[in-house]
């Protein structure tokens, strides 16, 4: 078994000499990427100063920091433990001199441009990288411009780079056609500064982050669970906090995943966040038969928290579709490396937004693991995956996807031979030390 970087023109390889090892060891996973992104725009819009601990040092929640800054916010000891926001207050954003960038990263994009479109009389732009440009922004503009917003982009307003003119908003109930976290706390974000109230219903329940943590920054909302609705009361000032960031789930999932299919192994992941909006995968793995036990249960800042432990167990195929989808929509991919694992068939359904993520989740998960060995059948809306089948070592593509790179790391794990996985670099978008980690648990 050996684990080995190497640098080329084009990026990273990463390459995995799989096989014959258990997994043994405690891991600790970095902070949730998604409660990153909303402690540093939260603790920027309001007075006072908001200090994180646990941040995600990722290049995802670097750019939301990035453009915070450019938008006012001070933000100190960003490389430590405990990070420094000195809010503006809200509706106080200076107009940067330059094109905000948020990089790769959906949520920074989406949430930042219902801060941006409720700044009356002010003037923005934001673009990102190739992949984020490519994705759709309709989904927040529509609802922002019917709430008053102004706002310009490419092929008919839907696309990246976009300029932004800020206007006093109004409030609306917005009905929205996708489960999506990231449309409901665009539109929750523009309704802080909005006439009147401010309803997003959604067709099933999202990760309820921001819900959580705009209340304890002082927000008046209103939430009815029955029709996945959320109020937001415009113009109530938020006042910073302490937020201390858990272990992200999405994260702890490749090990999750990694010590149920390597025989032998038994893995503890400390202080990852249960938040029931992320659980899915948990009750998706559990449905598998995987082995995996809750220790240590509690709460911290207002989010649930535990230590899981996985153990070596035959898993079985199963059936993953409904409501249960967004509450594990990031980690599919791992699930679809879990599933060439399993007995039987496993079958993803309705999962047609893992279309639009950093890459084309369902093609790429397909052409990759297809290279392995996978018996994959690939769907407009998910993926039929026919369990169990040896997996061989490969050249594989990373597509830029950090989800991707990592979910093919675990596969390469459990394979016979050598996988090269190419364009390794982008696992540091949410999780920059992935291959240390990696390091740690075969060498236990
Ligand atoms: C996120 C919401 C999800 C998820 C993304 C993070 C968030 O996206 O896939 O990684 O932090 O709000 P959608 O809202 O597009 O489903």
């Amino acid at each position: 078994m050996s684990i080995v970087t190497q640098t080329t023109t084009t990026g990273e390889n990463l390459i995995i000499q799989g096989q014959n090892f258990s997994l043994q060891g405690t891991i600790k996973v970095p902070g949730d990427k998604s409660i990153s992104h909303r402690a540093l725009m939260l603790g920027a819009i309001a007075t006072g100063e908001t200090i994180i601990e646990g941040l995600l040092l990722g290049e995802d929640p670097r750019s939301t920091a990035a453009c915070f800054q450019a938008l006012g916010a001070e933000i100190s000891q960003l490389n430590t433990e405990k990070v420094i926001v000195k809010g503006i207050g809200l509706g106080n954003f200076q107009e940067p001199t330059d094109v905000l960038n948020a990089g790769n990263s959906g949520t920074t994009l989406r949430l930042m441009l219902g801060l941006l479109a409720s700044q009356p009389d002010k003037f923005f732009t934001v673009t990102g990288d190739h992949s984020l440009r490519s994705r759709p922004m309709s989904r927040v503009i529509k609802p922002l411009t019917q709430m008053g917003a102004k706002i310009w982009g490419r092929k008919g307003h839907t696309l990246a780079p976009l300029a932004i003119q800020g206007q006093q908003l109004k409030g609306l109930h917005y009905h929205s056609p996708i489960a999506s976290a990231q449309v409901k706390s665009c539109i929750l974000l523009a309704g802080l500064m909005a006439d009147g109230k401010t309803t997003v219903t959604e067709p099933a329940l999202s990760r309820d982050h921001s819900e959580r943590m705009l209340t304890a920054f002082g927000a008046h909302l209103d939430i009815d669970p029955e029709t996945h609705s959320v109020t937001i009361t415009g113009n109530s000032q938020l006042t910073g906090q302490k937020v201390v960031v858990p272990g992200d789930i999405s994260s702890a999932a490749f090990w999750l995943v990694a010590g149920a299919i390597i025989p032998d192994s038994n893995l503890l992941i400390e202080n990852v966040g249960i938040n029931p909006t992320r659980t899915g995968i948990l009750e998706a793995l559990q449905m598998m038969g995987a082995d995996i036990s809750l220790e240590n249960e509690r709460i911290v800042t207002g989010e649930p928290v535990a230590d899981l432990r996985v153990k070596y167990s035959q898993l079985k195929g199963c059936t993953i579709e409904g409501d249960l989808i967004p509450r594990l929509i990031d980690e599919i991919p791992i699930l679809a490396v879990a599933a060439t694992f399993a007995q039987g068939t496993t079958l993803i359904k309705d999962a047609e937004e893992l279309r639009v993520k950093e890459s084309d989740r369902l093609a790429a998960v397909a052409s990759e693991l297809t290279k392995m060995g996978a018996k994959i059948t690939e769907f407009a809306d998910g993926l039929e995956i026919t369990g169990q089948t040896p997996l061989t070592g490969s050249m594989v593509e990373s597509y830029h996807d950090h989800r991707l790179t990592m979910s093919l790391a675990i596969a390469a794990l459990g394979s016979q031979g050598e996988t090269i996985i190419q364009g390794a670099e982008a696992a540091s978008i949410s999780y920059p030390n992935f291959i240390s980690t990696l390091q740690l648990i075969i060498d236990n």
